[in-house]
C-alpha cells in the first residue's frame, strides 16, 4: 500500500518489512524452558533460542529485544502485534497453525517424565494411579499429552518449568510431564532429588512462531533454517546448550 494512510501501511506491511524499518526484532519468550530459554544471573534472557533469534535479527539488520511473557500468553501477543515472533521452543501443532504460522520445525524432542527421589514409580506408567497428581505447565503440549495419556491421575498446571519440577521434587505432585531437553538439565542440576523416568509420552518438533498469513516473513526465517541447519554456528550453538 503505497502512499496509503499510516494504518494502512501497517495492515499490509509485513513483519521483515516492519523490523527492517524500525530496526528492531522484538521476540517473546517464557523462561524456564532450559536450555532454551532462562535467565542468567545478571537477568538477561539467554539461551539456544535467544542464540537463534539473534541471528535472526542480525539476518534482518535488526537488534534484538527479548519480552519475557507467561508462555500462554505468546501467541495471543504474537497476534496482538506485541512482539513479532515467538521463539520459545513452541511446538508445532495443528490447533496452534489455526492462528499462528510456523517455520520449518528447528529442533526435535518430546514429552518427558520427572519423578521426585521418594516416589516408587519405576516407569512411567506407574504414575498413572488414581489420587495422583501430575503438574505441567500451564499452554504447553505437556498439558495436552498429560491429560490424554495418564487417564487416572488429574493434571495440575503450573505457570512455568521450574515451579512444576520443584513440586515433583518436593513430592507435591506425583510427576512433571515437559519436554525432555529441560528435564534432563533439571535433573543434571538437581542429581539425586529427581530421577527422570525412561521413555517419552509424545514426539514434538519446535517451531518459530509468525503471525498469521505472513508467508514473507515465514520464508525469510526458512532461509535462514536452511542455512543454519547442519551448519557450523548450529553445531557450535549446540555443543554451547547442549554439551553435544
Ligand atoms: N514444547 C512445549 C510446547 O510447545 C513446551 C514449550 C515451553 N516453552 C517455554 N519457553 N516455556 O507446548
Amino acid at each position: 500500500a503505497a502512499c496509503g494512510g499510516g494504518d494502512d501501511k501497517k495492515d499490509s506491511q509485513t513483519t521483515l518489512e516492519k523490523v527492517k524499518e524500525e530496526k528492531t526484532l522484538v521476540v517473546g519468550t517464557n523462561a524456564g524452558y532450559y536450555p532454551f530459554e532462562m535467565f542468567d544471573k545478571n537477568g538477561k534472557m539467554i539461551g539456544y533460542d535467544m542464540d537463534v533469534a539473534q541471528a535472526i535479527a542480525d539476518k534482518m539488520g535488526a537488534k534484538l529485544e527479548v519480552k519475557q511473557l507467561g508462555f500462554e500468553t505468546l501467541i495471543p501477543s504474537l497476534n496482538a502485534g506485541k512482539v513479532d515472533l515467538v521463539l520459545a521452543g513452541m511446538t508445532i501443532t495443528d490447533e496452534r497453525k489455526k492462528t499462528v504460522e510456523f517455520a520449518d520445525s528447528y529442533y526435535t524432542t518430546g514429552q518427558a517424565v520427572m519423578v521426585g527421589k521418594d516416589s516408587t514409580a519405576k516407569e512411567i506408567k506407574d504414575i498413572d494411579k488414581k489420587g495422583n497428581k501430575v503438574a505441567v505447565q500451564i499452554g504447553t503440549t505437556g498439558a495436552i499429552v498429560a491429560a490424554k495419556e495418564i487417564k487416572n491421575a488429574t493434571v495440575q498446571e503450573f505457570e512455568d518449568f521450574p515451579t512444576a519440577a520443584m513440586a515433583a521434587q518436593q513430592g507435591k505432585v506425583a510427576a512433571v510431564v515437559y519436554d525432555e531437553p529441560a528435564i534432563q538439565i533439571y535433573e543434571l542440576q538437581n542429581k539425586g532429588k529427581v530421577v527422570k523416568l525412561d521413555g517419552l509420552l509424545a514426539a514434538d518438533d519446535l517451531g518459530i512462531a509468525v503471525k498469521k498469513g505472513d508467508t514473507e516473513t515465514v520464508d525469510f526465517i526458512n532461509e535462514y533454517l536452511k542455512e543454519f541447519k547442519g551448519s557450523k554456528e548450529e553445531k557450535e550453538l549446540q555443543k554451547k546448550w547442549f554439551n553435544n
